[in-house]
């Protein structure tokens, strides 16, 4: 799919997280100023969410208090790369919520994750975005 806004990005991720249940984990792959977060708000207010949504940079995780509640990680810091474990989560815990996850491929393991999100920048406003 190709988006052409911010907000085309915004409203896709809106609907895609009616699609989504508690113990989901969904991975966005994509570079700086991608739309990782862009997708990561559009699904929060799809889940209900109407707060604040931002990376989660110097903190590794923000919990959004929801029903389910959201887990939303900003791996990018975790340079030696490690599981969701290391970084204070304990996998029953997820599982009981949505986690919104990105840079990934700072994960050793990647096995619980439901959903793939790939975001190319074509251009200054128009991204790719696939989903596996
Ligand atoms: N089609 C588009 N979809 C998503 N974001 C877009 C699009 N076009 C431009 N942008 C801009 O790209 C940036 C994406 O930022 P952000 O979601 O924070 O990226 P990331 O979390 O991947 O680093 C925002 O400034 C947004 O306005
Ligand atoms: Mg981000």
């Amino acid at each position: 799919m190709i988006f052409y806004s911010e907000e085309e990005t915004y409203n896709w991720a809106k609907e895609f997280a009616s699609t989504l249940k508690p113990g989901d984990m969904v991975a966005m792959y994509g570079n700086l100023g991608a739309g990782k977060t862009v997708i990561s708000r559009g699904i929060c207010a799809g889940l209900g969410f109407s707060g604040t949504v931002c990376s989660p940079t110097y903190t590794i995780l923000h919990e959004y208090p929801n029903d389910p509640p959201i887990f939303h990680f900003d791996l990018y810091r975790l340079e030696g790369g490690a599981d969701l474990g290391e970084v204070g989560m304990d996998p029953d815990y997820l599982a009981k919520g949505i986690s919104l996850i990105e840079w990934p491929e700072r994960m050793d393991d990647t096995s619980g994750i439901t959903h793939t999100i790939r975001i190319q920048i074509l251009s200054e406003t128009e991204r790719e975005i696939t989903v596996e």
